[in-house]
């Protein structure tokens, strides 16, 4: 048994839907809270006014009933408010009537830092639209709903994951000079009992997995567990949590992860965060319809999203670290994967210090 998520949907399209599937049944989705975590990822310092366009609100259209999952896949839509004003140039069918609103002219100035240009070229388009579209992280929203409904699930086992920003750069200066910044997030989980994870397979290890979760986020260039690159400093004798009387570690370098295991200990994971790549002041490009040098597209854009990258990394270590107790715990209804948890926690005797 495991949790799987898929997600479609273009920035500008209809709406983004995001399917996870291996949930069991009888889980409680609150939707106030998932649309709490998606007005989170909206907010911070730095955003663009599509941020109040949008006004993110999760839609459900299969797999829960009256507020409790029913064990078959969960359908999460969100839509894009923004269609509106993009219905014929980012119309599913061939539009009718005259071209009208936004996106009806096609981009052929790819922009640095951005899926742009490769893309294009991967796909032989003549519009950077039909790339950017995809690429864009406006996806990240129904990442952050699954995530929320990961929480749901952990919170039952005792769980609790946070995140906060641990660096940014100066805003205002960026702004005033139409740059942009980037910065650095942090996502701490609270509660994971040790053995989620294994060490019997690469593909198994919880580090691996949160890093490709953590790095699969848009804009995300490096990942590190604990103490990550300093450890790399550090002598043996320095790096590693001493194992005390009870099990316990006097500090947690290692970020709660020994061998792909989780040992227990707080789960932390920081992610790097480029500046972003869409820039008011245009970098250099070339006009893909002439080849003639000329400044990048500008689509709508933000000075920075680091706060906004915060959320995205909670939710993706939120569901890596549901996935893996699903894997763990098994059960087809909440009630079973309660009782295998209970029944775990006592064989070996762990209770969590932070809940
Ligand atoms: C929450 C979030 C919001 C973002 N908003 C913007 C934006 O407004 N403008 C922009 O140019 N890039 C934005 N990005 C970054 C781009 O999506 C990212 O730089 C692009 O996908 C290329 O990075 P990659 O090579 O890591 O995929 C955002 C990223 C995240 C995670």
């Amino acid at each position: 048994m495991t949790l799987e998520l898929r997600t479609a949907g273009e920035s500008h399209g209809p709406a983004l839907v995001a399917i996870v599937s291996g949930l069991p049944s009888g889980l409680v989705i609150d939707r106030a809270a998932v649309d709490a975590d998606l007005a989170r990822r909206q907010e911070g310092y730095g955003r663009s006014p599509r941020q109040r366009i949008e006004r993110d609100q999760v839609e459900v259209l299969a797999g829960l009933r009256h507020g409790r999952t029913l064990g078959t896949p969960l359908a999460l839509v969100v839509g894009n408010r923004d269609h509106a004003n993009w219905e014929w140039g980012m119309s599913p069918w061939p539009p009718e009537g005259e071209p009208h609103g936004k996106g009806t002219k096609p981009v052929t100035l790819p922009r640095p830092g951005h899926a742009d240009l490769a893309g294009t070229q991967k796909h032989g388009f003549d519009d950077v639209r039909n790339t950017l579209e995809r690429a864009s992280a406006r996806q990240t929203a129904v990442i952050v709903a699954a995530g929320a409904v990961a929480k749901a699930f952990l919170r039952g086992l005792g769980m609790a994951v946070e995140s906060r920003v641990v660096e940014l750069g100066d805003i205002d200066a960026a702004r005033a000079e139409r740059d942009t910044v980037g910065g650095v997030v942090e996502g701490r989980a609270r509660g994971v009992p040790p053995g989620l994870g294994s060490y019997a397979s690469r593909d198994e290890r919880l580090d691996a997995r949160l890093a490709a979760a953590v790095m699969g986020i848009q804009a995300v260039k490096g990942v590190e567990i604990g103490e990550g690159f300093a450890l790399a400093r550090l002598r043996g004798s320095e790096a590693h949590d001493e194992i005390q009387p009870g099990l316990r570690r006097a500090s947690n370098r290692a970020g709660g992860i020994e061998g792909g295991v989780s040992n227990g200990e707080e789960i932390v994971v920081r992610a790097a965060m480029k500046p972003l790549p869409t820039l008011m002041r245009p970098l250099h490009s070339v006009d893909l319809a002439t080849g003639e040098p000329a400044d990048a597209h500008v689509e709508r854009s933000d000075v920075a999203a680091v706060e906004a990258l915060a959320v995205v990394v909670e939710a993706a270590v939120a569901f890596e670290l549901a996935r893996a107790a699903r894997e763990k715990l098994g059960g087809d209804a909440m009630v079973d994967v309660l009782a295998a948890h209970r029944a775990y926690l006592e064989r070996i005797e762990w209770t969590a210090t932070s809940p």
